[in-house]
């Protein structure tokens, strides 16, 4: 991959660097201060910080140190280390020359056919310098890359084709669909999966540690469930419910983030199930006023809640059922209630258009 023989290597003449002043982008290791939000404080600095993914992280790791790293796509759900893994790569391959040697770029720039046609094609040409046995292949990020034009990725194709030699490209997207095929084709593809369940518990058990935090483990169960596999989330809520609560249980961080505990899910699945209608409602309008829960919450809850409870199959199916069409109409009120105002501007508009006329 690289050209390491000499102990400088300069490649290809071309125009000087004039894109690697867009870097890091506050990626880099954020200070300790204790107001930094602990998402930058505990980002993984080396590949084996990364938690989870271990086939994914050991096999680029590999690559890179063999120096045979290809052009990567890393794709999946947000905050489950993509970023961080290519940061990662980027520290161990260039060390102190990081800042000179990788082009980051993303969805904040403007990443239209023009960035492809100069920036990335500058940086891509430039010379690069390398020391000793450090290899001399730049390294161009793209992260959110499914926000890219589909011109741009069209001529994003040929870029990456020109300049292998000395440059490796990594496309980082949740959406993979929304990368061209012709793209994906030209990179090694990597799926990041939400994370499971005992390595958030893990991570954020080496957070509390760090931070010295008083969390039981109902607060942690807690955590871990409402993070959904998303290490961002858990990592937020964990700080936010620390700033609000000095001791973390399970109340703390369900008031924090304002889900419905579980608790009161199960009482109201109770009065659901066993009350008449009009006492059922009651019930439930005072739980949601008395403790402010947003129904669409609630509905989703119980509907998770649904499936833990032991009922006949067709009963439970039209359960789901009925709720996926209550959250469809919440969901569908609020977007009119939102629409409202646009429809009537535009409603006037008309109007006095065509009172002009
Ligand atoms: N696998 C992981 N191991 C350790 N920490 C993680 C992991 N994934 C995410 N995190 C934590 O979450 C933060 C966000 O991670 P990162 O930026 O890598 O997510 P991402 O997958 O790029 O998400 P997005 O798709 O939203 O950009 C990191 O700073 C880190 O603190
Ligand atoms: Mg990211």
């Amino acid at each position: 991959m690289a050209e390491t023989s000499s102990p400088m290597e300069v490649d290809a003449a071309a125009p000087p660097p004039t894109a690697l002043g867009k870097l890091n982008k506050g990626k880099a290791p954020v200070s300790d201060g204790k107001s930094a939000p602990w998402v930058e404080k505990y980002r993984p600095q080396s590949l084996a910080d990364v938690a989870a993914h271990r086939d994914i992280v050991d096999t680029i790791d590999r690559l890179t140190s063999e120096n045979r790293l290809p052009h990567l796509l890393l794709y999946g759900p947000p905050g489950t280390g993509k970023t961080s893994t290519i940061l990662a790569v980027a520290r161990k391959l260039y060390g102190s020359q990081y800042q000179n040697m990788i082009l980051e770029l993303n969805a904040s720039d403007d990443r239209g056919i023009d960035v492809v046609r100069q920036q990335i094609q500058d940086f891509a040409s430039a010379r690069s310098l390398s020391f000793g046995a450090r290899p001399s292949v730049k390294l161009v990020l793209l992260d959110e890359a499914d926000a890219m034009t589909k011109d741009a990725q069209f001529a994003l194709r040929r870029v990456i084709e020109k300049h292998t030699k000395s440059t490796r490209f990594a496309l980082i997207c949740n959406n993979v669909n929304k990368i061209i095929p012709a793209l994906q084709s030209r990179c090694t593809r990597f799926r990041f999966a939400p994370l499971d369940a005992a390595h958030v518990r893990e991570r954020l058990q080496h957070v509390i540690q760090s931070e010295g935090l008083d969390v039981d483990d109902s607060g942690l169960t807690s955590l871990v469930r409402l993070s959904n596999g998303d290490m961002r989330k858990a990592l937020n809520i964990l700080q936010s419910t620390h700033m609000a609560s000095q001791h973390i249980d399970e109340e703390a961080v369900y008031l924090c983030t304002g889900n419905p505990m579980p608790k009161d899910i199960e009482q109201i699945t109770y009065w659901l199930l066993n009350e008449t209608f009009s006492d059922g409602f009651r019930y439930i309008s005072d739980i949601k006023v008395r403790k402010g829960l947003a129904l669409v919450d609630i509905i989703r809850e119980v509907t998770m809640f649904v499936f833990k409870i032991e009922m006949p199959s067709d009963v439970r199916v039209k359960l789901i059922n009925d709720l996926a069409d209550i959250e469809y109409v919440c969901c569908f009120h609020l977007i009119m209630v939102l629409l409202l105002p646009v429809f009537v501007h535009r409603l006037c508009c008309k109007i006095s258009a065509l009172m002009i006329y």
